[in-house]
């Protein structure tokens, strides 16, 4: 019987610290990822930019994580370029991305300095250009694609499908290029295009086809149009091991393959891409976190055998949103025979509200540690208040040493909002 540590400290001592459900990230993970990203996504024909998606978990702490390693930031939020911000991430090395960026928006990541904005869609890139033209500040556009490339994943993470929200259709290239054209002569700079087919990808070969799609897009811009696309972004979407069944490729297999993808395309086309981009989120926030439940009562009902936790839907909504699956341990039988079949379940009043279907585990007991492996990425950043259940704390591991990054949200907090003040009508 073996206790799980991560960074060199017991699992136990840190639920004891800091209590449960708790947000547990091994800095050292997350520090490695980042690396192998920016060791293995390199070029000699073009330079390569590791834009980390703060989407899949962004806050102070990550965020300086992403800044040490000289990364850049994916953020899609007013909410998000603040946090960037107030981190003291470099905002010429943010990359500002959505569909529906309001006024408000665009200028605060005008006058935050900014160095990037996405535009989505037609409408959105005259916004931006003619924000832009009232300030002072430049901006570097880009515009996102939608390259139609189908990828296996759940329906919710799907992004290029034809009739997808995001992105103009790349069959539209001459209105395409009519609108870049509308950004000649003003502050704007417009740089080329992004795509991102999806999240929780495992073939490169997705993200090959649409590179070629893209580049061959810009080639016509090029050669028909006369319009330099200096930049590209594949966007992210690559997946991670969640179960025994995922198999995912390693990171330096993966920029090997697409690097070796967009160099071929690039020469074939003779294009001049000067920057390709990624846009990692999950791949490098994913694995590095978990999860650490208590166990409460058990429950048999017909041939289930309930396990309760004192977390669920409010710190994780994947497996009730997307039916996300996860694997798990008991953090103080590390090794044990997990001969017991039980449904974990968390503590929210909805029947949706279970954690894994199906968790092969030693015999557990009230009391019990729960650990719930890489609930890293989009379990933090997606969670909620609900059932007045606060968010839980996040701590960062490393080397025998663990710091509170994030407190936990107290019932207090969840009064912060309220207020009865007339409206003036
Ligand atoms: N770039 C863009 C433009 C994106 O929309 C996303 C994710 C990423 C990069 C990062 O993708 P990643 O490498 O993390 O897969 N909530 C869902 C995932 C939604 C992804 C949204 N966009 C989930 O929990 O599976």
């Amino acid at each position: 019987m073996g206790i799980m540590e991560i960074g060199k400290v017991p699992v136990t001592r840190l639920a004891e610290k800091c209590g449960t459900p708790l947000l547990i990230y091994d800095e050292e993970k997350i520090e490695n990822k980042i690396k192998s990203y920016m060791r293995n996504f390199s070029s000699p024909l073009f330079q390569t930019e590791v834009v980390y998606a703060s989407k899949a978990f962004g806050c102070p702490a990550m965020i300086e994580k992403v800044k040490d390693a000289g990364a850049s930031l994916d953020v899609v939020s007013g909410g998000e370029l603040y946090i960037a911000k107030v981190s003291g991430m470099n905002m010429e090395k943010v990359y500002f991305h959505g569909n529906n960026k309001t006024s408000e928006e665009i200028n605060t990541a005008l006058e935050f300095g900014c160095g990037n904005i996405v535009a989505d869609n037609p409408e959105e890139f005259r916004t931006i250009i003619e924000t832009a033209a009232c300030t002072k500040r430049k901006i570097n556009l880009m515009l996102r694609i939608n390259p139609k490339v189908a990828a296996h994943t759940h329906e919710y993470t799907v992004t290029a499908a034809e009739d997808s929200k995001f992105g103009v259709s790349i069959d539209h290239k001459e209105k395409i290029a009519v609108l870049i054209k509308t950004a000649a002569d003003k502050k704007v700079t417009f740089k080329g295009f992004h795509s991102h087919i999806g999240s929780q990808i495992f073939e490169a070969s997705a993200f090959i086809k649409a590179a070629g799609l893209m580049i061959g897009l810009c080639s016509y811009m090029e050669k028909e149009h006369d319009i330099p696309c200096p930049w590209l972004s594949l966007g992210g979407g690559f997946g991670i091991k969640y179960t025994a069944e995922d198999d995912p490729p390693e990171t330096e297999t993966l920029c090997r393959e697409l690097i070796r993808g967009g160099e071929e395309a690039i020469r074939s086309a003779g294009v001049k891409t000067e920057k390709i981009m990624i846009e990692p989120g999950r791949s490098i926030a994913g694995d590095a976190g978990c999860t650490v439940y208590k166990v409460g009562y058990e429950k048999i009902a017909g041939d289930k055998r309930y396990l309760f936790v004192d977390g669920g839907m409010g710190d994780n909504i994947r497996p009730a949103l997307y039916g996300a699956e996860y694997s798990c341990d008991l953090a103080e039988h590390m090794g044990d025979t997990k001969d017991k079949e039980y449904v974990i379940g968390g503590k929210y009043c909805e029947s949706g509200d279970i954690i894994i279907r199906k968790a092969m585990l030693p015999e557990a007991k009230k009391g019990d540690l729960l650990i719930v492996y890489s609930t890293g990425a989009y379990a933090y950043s997606m969670s909620s208040c609900y059932n007045g259940t606060g968010r839980p704390a996040v701590v960062f591991v490393k080397d025998g040493r663990a710091r509170l990054v994030m407190r936990r949200e107290k019932k207090e907090d969840l009064m912060y909002l309220a207020k009865d003040q007339e409206v003036k009508i």
